[in-house]
């Protein structure tokens, strides 16, 4: 068959085999389709729709079309965990030494921010020497001696997903849940773990607003997870509102050192410590949620998750010492500038939404408009004032740390519309909304 007859089938509502999507993979990888063609195949899968059969074809084909890592000489199961991102998403900076304090070894590979959400590569590259780029060998090393290693996509993983995710970027194909699903598990088992934890986000600042929607993705890559043999599970985590008090890298890095200190963030430390005890029951480790909380809890108490911390960032070539004395040693903005309530705000912050705050953060410098962008690591939004908090007239709401005036009078102006206020306080909710496993396979 050649490309015109795979995308004529899909586009007439056809069913494709394994073999075509698998020869469709390879074809896009050794440059046998031209863009033109790998475009409209993504048009027709996205308005057609791909049923399990053809998503599993295609995570698989994608996965397969580079290096698959092999950590089978790292002891222990090794358990990562994957967000679909949001606004303050510093989890996996707490998350990863955390884990790995408790006894879990993390290997990572995470992606880059783009449009209002941040990555973690971008956050860890703010800290002064950090590499994300280690050859498999050694990342293998790493996670055998320090317990976590996180770094970046290299060309060997799923180069399928790097070509077709930037024809998608291109030709509006992101917000296909079949595509979504290839493309995040193609590259999450490349990794070589034994069990995999996603957090799935749903609100403003998520790329799936809807809960339905995300909960939809969330079981089919549980489901397609399990089916090729990764055992995993997905928590529905809110993102309504920023996560924690800071949005931009390194003042996301400062928040970081706060959690692993003991003074994160109430909803930050909430969805860190869900996904740990998940993290820790797919490693098969404690007797219960308690048991498995309270080990999470000691590893934080007794300093071992931030003495990891520092550890992995040196083994990784950055200055953990940049991180002390209210870490001086990162980026500084040459302006903080506050932001206040209106004359008349009283009573309580009702919400904050996620997605202004993202875009002034990325409006500010900390986010890419487009791929291959660069970022400003200083910049962002600090001292978020958080829902259910009193609120006065003229209060300072947050922060915003500017290096280039540029912008600044839109990232203000979206800061204030982010907050609304109400006179009861709103009642607190949880940030976790539910927790999905495996229900069919493949
Ligand atoms: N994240 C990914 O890695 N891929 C997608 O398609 C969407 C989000």
């Amino acid at each position: 068959m050649t490309a015109q007859d795979w995308i004529r089938k899909k586009r007439d509502g056809g069913e494709l085999s394994p073999d075509e999507i698998k020869d469709f993979v390879a074809a896009v990888v050794e440059g046998g389709v031209s863009d033109a063609q790998a475009a409209a195949m993504l048009m027709a899968m996205f308005i057609r729709g791909m049923n399990r059969a053809e998503t599993v074809a295609l995570t698989k084909a994608m996965l397969r079309s580079g290096e698959v890592l092999d950590l089978s000489g790292v002891p222990g199961c090794k358990v990562d965990k994957h967000s679909t991102g949001g606004v303050g998403d510093k989890v996996s900076l707490v998350l990863a030494p955390l884990v790995a304090a408790a006894g879990v070894p993390v290997p990572m590979i995470s992606g880059r921010g783009l449009g209002h959400t941040g990555g973690t590569l971008d956050k860890l590259e703010a800290v002064p020497g950090f590499s994300v780029d280690l050859a498999a060998d050694a990342f293998a090393r790493q996670v055998e001696r320090e317990g976590l290693a996180i770094i970046g996509q290299s060309r060997a993983i799923a180069p399928a997903d790097k070509i077709l995710y930037a024809l998608r970027d291109a030709t509006a194909t992101v917000e296909c849940l079949p595509l979504i699903c290839a493309s995040i598990l193609s590259k999450k088992l490349a990794e070589g773990i034994d069990a995999l934890v996603l957090d799935v986000k749903f609100g403003r600042g998520a790329f799936m607003e809807a809960v339905d929607d995300a909960r939809e993705l969330g079981q089919a890559l549980v489901d397609i997870s399990a089916g090729m043999g990764v055992p995993a599970t997905a928590l529905l985590t809110d993102m309504n509102d920023p996560l924690g008090r800071a949005v931009g890298n390194a003042l996301e890095v400062v928040e970081t050192v706060d959690c692993l200190e003991g003074e994160g963030p109430s909803d930050l430390m909430e969805v860190t410590m869900a996904l740990g005890v998940e993290m820790l029951a797919a490693a098969g480790m404690g007797e219960s949620e308690e048991d498995r909380r309270g080990r999470l809890r000691e590893a934080l108490d007794s300093g071992r998750a931030r003495e990891r911390f520092d550890r992995f960032i040196a083994a990784q070539g950055g200055k953990p010492e940049a991180l002390r004395d209210g870490a001086r040693g990162l980026p500084h903005a040459h302006t903080v500038l506050p932001v206040h309530a209106p004359a008349d705000a009283a009573g309580y912050i009702k919400d904050v939404d996620a997605r202004k705050i993202g875009r002034a953060a990325m409006i500010l410098g900390a986010g890419r408009k487009r791929d291959g962008d660069t970022i400003d690591p200083a910049v962002g939004v600090s001292d978020l004032r958080k829902r259910g908090e009193p609120v006065g007239a003229r209060d300072v709401l947050c922060h915003l740390h500017i290096n280039d005036d540029h912008g600044r009078e839109e990232a203000v102006r979206l800061c204030r519309a982010a907050f609304r206020f109400v006179s009861d306080k709103p009642e607190s909710r949880s940030m976790v909304l539910e927790r999905l496993q495996p229900v069919t396979a493949l």
